[in-house]
């Protein structure tokens, strides 16, 4: 007897009528049409299940702060790295863990199980390390939460940072992070990258940088990150979040850097709903919009996530974890109109990211966990249309969230009672 069993689903690959088996909090069996005896039988009624949502590049410490101890007047980059060292001094672990913890409840109710979250370690008391590898172990039931060890106030501007990493290091967090952009001289923003790089290569962990984040199409960092891969043997490991100056850079110098990016298997996090707000502000008009250039780095087979980045923080005032939302944005900003584009923003937020956290058993495939979303739509095409509900969210094959399903009911002259802005394909 199965532990359950989900029955007529859409895939996000296409497939219809399928059927998800249930053993042990992993899937079995995906197949069409299988009919077996379960605890539990879910019938999907040909809506699409997806494995789970997830976010690569997210900021937790500074989550749902918004208006602490003000509102970011400029909308800059700038102006929020200063309103964050404003309010460093004054945060506790336990309202760090708490507003953590209630972002990852939105999470879920997104079917977000999945995050990577930058962690600021340039505060000498570590305060926010400690508090979110608490809330890691916390979520770890229900939410992967990766951390990343992030030098926010610059690796070398900040004297000690290089030694506040490497402490965040042996605490536990997993991946190296960076800023290049925010050192004192593209000099050292190269040398920072070099110093990191060698640092994870050596402990044997990830990279994920901030990286070229400005308009600046000089900024040359994505550059030095591609080319300390390459020498230290981190290719497939290395990822450069942000990448905005590329979307300002000559398109010559770009259609040199692509090519070497993909041969060191750089992967991309594009964060498009904080880079469409931050970027071009000192523009007039024709005003750059700032994302980088995501569809023709999938063109030359990165792989790119497209990333939450903030939720009501310094950065960003608004967010509530739908990656939905982030990859509807990210469609917008890029023109991925074409059917394939729009499938591959799903991937963006999806599969694309799951690869670069390199999470274990994540998929709709026999031997993967039992993760997966239920949505109120019919391909991923809609879901993205649609915002769509969660109608349930599984981990290990136990239901974590259930949301109602979306529907207006009308009355309306000669019209249905009803209506939930499906297309439905027999229509
Ligand atoms: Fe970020």
């Amino acid at each position: 007897m199965l532990d359950l069993l989900v029955t007529h689903a859409t895939l996000p690959d296409g497939r219809t009528g399928m059927s998800i088996a249930v053993q042990n909090g992993r899937i079995t069996e995906v197949t069409a049409g299988l009919h077996a005896p379960a605890q539990q039988t879910i019938d999907a009624q040909g809506l699409l299940v997806s494995p789970p949502f997830v976010d690569a590049h997210f900021h937790m410490d500074a989550t749902l702060s918004y208006g602490l101890p003000r509102v970011n007047q400029s909308g800059t980059l700038l102006e929020g790295i200063a309103l964050w060292g404003e309010l460093k001094p004054d945060l506790t672990q336990e309202a760090l863990v708490q507003r953590a913890l209630a972002y990852c409840d939105w999470a879920v109710g997104k079917g977000l199980l999945a995050i990577r979250s930058h962690v600021d370690i340039c505060d000498p008391r570590l305060l926010a390390v400690e508090a979110l590898l608490e809330v890691k172990h916390q979520v770890a039931p229900y939410l992967d939460l990766q951390l990343v060890a992030f030098p926010q106030d610059g690796a070398l501007r900040d004297p000690l940072a290089m030694d506040k990493l490497k402490r965040a290091l042996d605490m536990g967090v997993d991946v190296v992070g960076g800023i290049p952009h925010f050192e004192r001289t593209m000099a050292d923003g190269a040398l920072s990258v070099k110093l990191l790089c060698e640092l994870a290569a050596e402990q044997g962990k990830l990279v994920d940088m901030h990286c070229d984040e400005s308009d600046d199409p000089m900024s040359r960092h994505i550059e030095t990150l591609t080319y300390e891969t390459q020498r230290l043997g981190l290719q497939g490991r290395v990822t450069g979040s942000h990448l905005t100056s590329m979307h300002s850079m000559d398109n010559y110098y770009v259609s040199k850097l692509l090519p070497l990016m993909a041969e060191a298997q750089i992967n991309v996090v594009s964060n498009p709903l904080i880079n469409i707000t931050l970027q071009g502000r000192g523009d007039t008009y024709p005003k750059r919009r700032g994302m980088t250039r995501v569809p023709e780095m999938m063109a030359h087979g990165l792989t790119v996530a497209l990333g939450q980045d903030c939720v009501m923080d310094p950065w960003y005032s608004l967010g509530s974890g739908d990656m939905l939302e982030v990859a509807s944005m990210g469609l917008h900003v890029a023109q991925m109109t074409s059917q394939a584009a729009m499938r591959q923003c799903f991937d963006a937020v999806t599969v694309n990211p799951a690869k670069i956290l390199q999470l274990d058993g994540y998929g709709l495939k026999a031997g993967c966990w039992a993760d997966f979303v239920l949505l109120q739509a019919q391909d991923p095409v809609e879901a993205i249309r649609l915002r769509a509900t969660r109608l349930q969210v599984y981990k290990r094959g136990k239901l974590l969230a259930q949301t109602p399903a979306a529907t207006a009911s009308l009355q309306l002259p000669g019209r249905p009672a009803q209506t939930d802005w499906l297309l439905r394909k027999a229509e």
